[in-house]
């Protein structure tokens, strides 16, 4: 088998950048990984919550414009692509995401289930969007919509249970409804992790795409249960082998158009805390070398000319089209030969990155820039 191929450099289409003196550790991270642009999440405290604000910082919450500047000003200036969700919240107004979508800033929207996870406390439930006239406004101006898929404030056996989980739920019982009120809303399902929402975004026409992470489609829930692996927890966590499946059987699919990455990699200086475990895996400067893994263990061949396309359409080309985006002209080296793992170091402390913390430091594959 030819021992490396070359790839466009890619957009990480859902990461976590965090702020202040954390960010450039992991932007530079990026760049490392061969990425040349990202979605940035606005989870950050206080969030990316409005658009333009003449008197900075009035609202008590962060713009995207100020978001952007300090990111560009940490390092991410030199990537080809930079999109900042706008959080919604229930202060969201129709008119904003009008003026955003106008001025250019605003590209995208995220929606977290309110208190679902890390930095999700400002979100509210994706109701409140529809009786307000947000997504109406998003879908005209062709703002898409991010949603992170889990119900929220479920009793604890109908978030995660044997037969039933958050995820499961929410895409049984809302997104059919999200879809079908607004057909021409291009809607982008963040990490699934479920045969359901997997089935749920092949069934939907081609305004529904997904992202997937490298942990979901390597691991499942007996790999963090076993010896209770923190780094390996995070939201939607890994689920079982039929979800894995179904993952892989997606993303690998020749023809796949739909599914594409984003990392999800959400650094956290501070895992385990005296009250439990903050979720989110970090994939910083590793995540191409765990997709290239994973696609293994579907059983790809990853030096086969088939093999290489569908992973090319899924690390380089599936998201940035559904973007609207101009795909990168630079290149890098994806490289069959095993590398380290190491922590990377930021001000407020290191951060542990995938497969670390989970089993050996080792990954089967190299980058090359
Ligand atoms: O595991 C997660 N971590 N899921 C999310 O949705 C947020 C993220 C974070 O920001 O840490
Ligand atoms: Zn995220």
């Amino acid at each position: 088998m030819s021992r490396e191929f070359t790839l466009p450099k890619w957009y990480d289409l859902h990461t976590h950048f965090r702020q202040e003196n954390q960010m450039q550790a992991y932007i530079a991270a990026h760049k490392a990984m061969g990425c040349a642009g990202a979605l940035a999440m606005p989870n950050t405290q206080p969030p990316v919550a409005v658009v333009f604000e003449k008197d900075e910082g009035a609202s008590g919450y962060w713009s995207i414009e100020r978001y952007m500047r300090d990111l560009n000003v940490a390092g991410a200036r030199e990537f080809e692509v930079l999109i900042v969700p706008l959080y919604l919240t229930k202060e969201t107004t129709p008119d904003m995401i009008l003026k955003g979508a106008g001025s250019g800033v605003l590209k995208a929207c995220k929606a977290y289930p309110p208190h679902g996870t890390t930095g999700a406390e400002f979100g509210a439930p994706l109701m409140t969007h529809i009786d307000n006239g947000v997504l109406k406004a998003m879908e005209e101006a062709g703002v898409v919509l991010c949603v992170h898929g889990e119900e929220h404030g479920l009793s604890p056996t109908a978030y995660f249970d044997r037969h039933s989980n958050a995820e499961e739920v929410f895409y049984k019982e809302r997104m059919g409804r999200v879809r079908d009120a607004y057909p021409d809303l291009k809607i982008v399902c963040e990490h699934v992790t479920t045969k359901v929402a997997v089935d749920f975004v092949k069934e939907s026409g081609e305004m529904v795409a997904a992202t997937v992470t490298p942990q979901h489609l390597i691991y499942t829930i007996g790999d963090l249960i076993q010896g209770l692996k923190y780094h390996l927890f995070c939201l939607p966590v890994v689920k079982f082998e039929e979800d894995r499946e179904a993952l892989r059987g997606a993303v690998t699919a020749s023809g796949n158009r739909k599914f594409f990455a984003g990392t999800d990699s959400a650094p956290h200086t501070m895992k385990a805390t005296e009250c439990g475990c903050a979720a989110g895996c970090f994939t910083g400067g590793v995540a191409p070398q765990l997709y290239a893994h994973g696609f293994e263990m579907a059983g790809v061949d990853m030096g086969s000319v088939a093999g290489q396309a569908v992973f090319q359409a899924f690390l380089c080309d599936n998201g940035a089209r559904f973007y609207g985006l101009e795909p990168s002209s630079e290149t890098f080296v994806l490289v069959k030969e095993p590398s380290r793992v190491d922590p990377v170091n930021t001000p407020q402390g290191s951060v542990v990155p995938l497969p670390l913390g989970v089993n050996e430091p080792e990954l089967g594959w190299s980058i090359k820039l």
